[in-house]
């Protein structure tokens, strides 16, 4: 057993578990299952909270990145930029569709780098997928000057991103998942808002995309008039997982708030260890939300095997390979320096709302010592 976890749901759990447990007896007990108000009313929520029109719940990250896609007519003959640093399912769904993903090089903060996006634009291209990660948005000004000159839709892959902000240059400060022509996220139990279990959300402001998308995540089927106008698939919220996410929504700010705490605590313990770079970035544009901490670590495999060998903090490795490199990619020749320097430096540490500041000083002693020892 680790001395510091990298995530705590049952702590999570334990501190609201009255509320949690009489919203699934409320659900239960009523057989309200599936599309029913505790659906509606998160959706709602979430449409507040973001700031747009509309937010359809669907059962994971992955489903609302691949739903965007169709409903925005994205499909083969079309290309999609976007980036090879980031989970297998941004480049996933644009394959699934039937486009074709063209990957670019990120930035030092983990983000799509604009400088590079123009160079792989073609006739084909037809969208900017833009995977705002580990909690904080991408350039948006950039990205979306580009994407108006060039006529491409955007879509937000904001599976990590539920709260960030990004201030654009008219001065307005906006949600991740206001930017494009919807945003996909993912309420997989270990992001900053997660279900309990698989569930994810899109956001958008376009009504009739809002309309296609209701109809795409169930069998193509408008629930009023009972007419079926796509062959779909069924990709809906489970109404129980919306009446416990309710109950999160409660806290919510309240957590992200602990996470920039945290995030802080990291920073003020590790910045002056030169052997680990922060992910702290002096622009005063982006809140981020720190849904992971990642950070760039010399001999970073040694230093997980020092955790790991003397169970003293459990961490994760994302990604250790460029997805490029993945079975599921090859053939291709692609070669994205940061994106492999990224691969060969990078570790998550532990960040939730219940990590408590000793577990942090915890994470900072441990590091420490490796580097001194
Ligand atoms: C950047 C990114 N995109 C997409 C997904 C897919 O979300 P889900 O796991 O809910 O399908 C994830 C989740 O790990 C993610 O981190």
């Amino acid at each position: 057993m680790y001395k510091v976890r990298f995530v705590n749901p049952q702590k999570q759990f334990a501190d609201h578990k009255e509320e949690y447990m009489g919203a699934v007896e409320q659900v239960f007990s009523q057989g309200n299952l599936i599309m029913r108000q505790d659906l509606k009313d998160f959706e709602e929520s979430i449409a507040k909270f973001v700031g747009v029109k509309h937010a359809i719940g669907v059962n994971s990250g992955t489903s609302a990145i691949y739903l965007s896609l169709k409903a925005a007519g994205i499909g083969p003959g079309d290309e999609v930029i976007t980036v090879a640093h980031t989970f297998i399912a941004s480049i996933s769904c644009v394959y699934l569709v039937g486009a074709t993903p063209v990957l670019v090089d990120v930035g030092e903060d983990f983000n799509i780098n604009p400088d590079l996006i123009e160079a792989a634009i073609t006739p084909k291209t037809k969208a900017i997928e833009v995977v705002h990660l580990n909690g904080r948005i991408c350039d948006m000004d950039r990205v979306q000057d580009i994407a108006k000159k060039h006529n491409l839709i955007i879509i937000e892959d904001a599976a990590q991103a539920m709260g960030a902000t990004y201030t654009t240059r008219d001065g307005s400060v906006k949600k991740a998942g206001s930017f494009g022509l919807t945003g996909c996220f993912s309420l997989y139990p270990f992001k900053a808002l997660g279900a309990f279990g698989n569930s994810g959300i899109i956001t958008t402001d376009d009504d009739a995309i809002a309309k296609k998308l209701m109809l795409l995540r169930y069998n193509g089927e408008d629930r009023e008039t009972r007419f079926f106008s796509y062959h779909s698939h069924n990709m809906l919220m489970d109404n129980v997982q919306a009446a416990l996410l309710n109950v999160k929504m409660k806290y919510f700010p309240k957590w992200i708030e602990r996470r920039r705490e945290i995030a802080n605590l990291y920073y003020e313990g590790l910045k002056d260890v030169p052997q680990v770079k922060l992910p702290h970035f002096d622009d005063n544009r982006y809140y981020d939300i720190y849904t992971n901490y990642a950070v760039r670590a010399e001999r970073r495999d040694e230093l997980k095997k020092y955790f790991d060998d003397n169970e003293l903090v459990e961490t994760i490795i994302s990604w250790p390979i460029p997805m490029y490199k993945q079975t599921a990619m090859l053939p291709n020749d692609y070669f994205l320096l940061e994106t492999e320097k990224i691969c060969t430096e990078i570790i998550s540490l532990p960040m939730y709302p219940e990590l408590t500041n000793e577990d942090a000083q915890n994470v900072i002693d441990a590091i420490k010592t490796f580097y001194t020892k």
